[in-house]
């Protein structure tokens, strides 16, 4: 089983030529109406793959909520653990995609800012039982804390976005994934301009058990007892690139939870994401183990 505690939103994505600079307005093309969140894309990647996987998070009681219940329902995620809070909106994010992939988000937490540590413990049987709790950043820090110090499996953490994380909470992570302004954001860094710069500044965070960068286009790179290990990704045409981060990290979880090794899951993980940005929307372009060409393990 594998245990998210994290957000869950409706993405409102406007397709664009190019994203719009400050104060400038562009015109885009019809917009779509996405289930997004971090939390819940991890969530649906996972289950798409054919893991069981529960979310534990928070939708407000607005219309957003049974779209944002719907999808995670749809890919067979367990809900005991999603709570609906009263009088406060669902989370949502306003994205913008131009036609090179790439993406621009500004998120509202809404509910996912009401997720509590007494959410964290009444999931605590869960945490204990899981192989994998996936957490991220769209959350309180007391609720990552918990969530953490509850987890019985081992604890993947995606530092997005970036927040300045206690050394506690880092030596208690068994696998941090993040990005390369993620990175650079932990180590203190300019974000790294080549391959080598990353693993330099990713051989600098100190704290969790193992670091796998996600680095687009060029892969991932796993530093691992004392290994630094970089696997590359097959070119892609991507259309769309939100909710790729999710898409790893999901996959990633998949390949843990099934007992396979950090440099295996990475390289599928790396196969996964690369996958999901050849699709419109986060959800929306989650594969599945078979369009992945995994095998039926
Ligand atoms: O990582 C992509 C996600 O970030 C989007 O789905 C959006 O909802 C924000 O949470
Ligand atoms: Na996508």
């Amino acid at each position: 089983m594998i245990a998210v505690v994290g957000s869950c939103n409706v993405d409102f994505v406007v397709p664009v030529a190019t994203l719009p600079a400050p104060g400038e307005t562009v015109l885009g093309r019809d917009h779509l109406r996405t289930p997004g969140g971090k939390g819940a894309n991890q969530s649906v990647a996972a289950a798409r793959l054919g893991s069981e996987v529960a979310f534990v998070g928070c939708v407000g009681d607005d219309e957003l909520a049974g779209t944002i219940r719907g999808a995670l329902e749809a890919a067979g995620v367990r809900l005991d653990w999603l709570r609906e809070v009263a009088d406060t909106p669902s989370g949502i994010a306003l994205i913008t995609v131009a036609e090179d992939g790439e993406n621009t988000i500004a998120v509202s937490p809404g509910a996912n800012a009401r997720l509590g540590t007494e959410d964290v413990a009444a999931a605590g049987s869960l945490l204990a039982e899981a192989e994998v709790t996936l957490i991220q950043l769209e959350i309180a820090p007391e609720v990552v804390d918990a969530a953490t110090r509850g987890a019985g499996g081992r604890v993947v953490l995606n530092p997005a976005p970036a927040r300045p994380l206690t050394p506690a909470l880092l030596s208690s992570v068994d696998v941090l994934v993040p990005n390369r302004s993620e990175l650079a954001f932990l180590t203190g860094n300019q974000e790294p301009s080549t391959l080598d710069d990353a693993v330099i500044q990713a051989e600098a965070l100190t704290g969790p058990g193992a670091v796998v960068v996600t680095l687009g286009a060029d892969g991932a790179l796993v530093l691992h007892r004392g290994r630094t290990t970089h696997v590359p990704a097959t070119p892609v045409e991507a259309v769309d690139t939100t909710g790729a981060g999710d898409a790893f990290c999901g996959a990633l979880a998949d390949g843990l939870a099934r007992g396979d090794s950090l440099e295996d899951a990475t390289a599928w993980a790396v196969r996964v994401a690369g996958i999901s940005t050849t699709r419109w929307g986060a959800q929306s372009g989650m594969p599945t183990r078979k369009q992945a060409g995994g095998s039926l393990r």
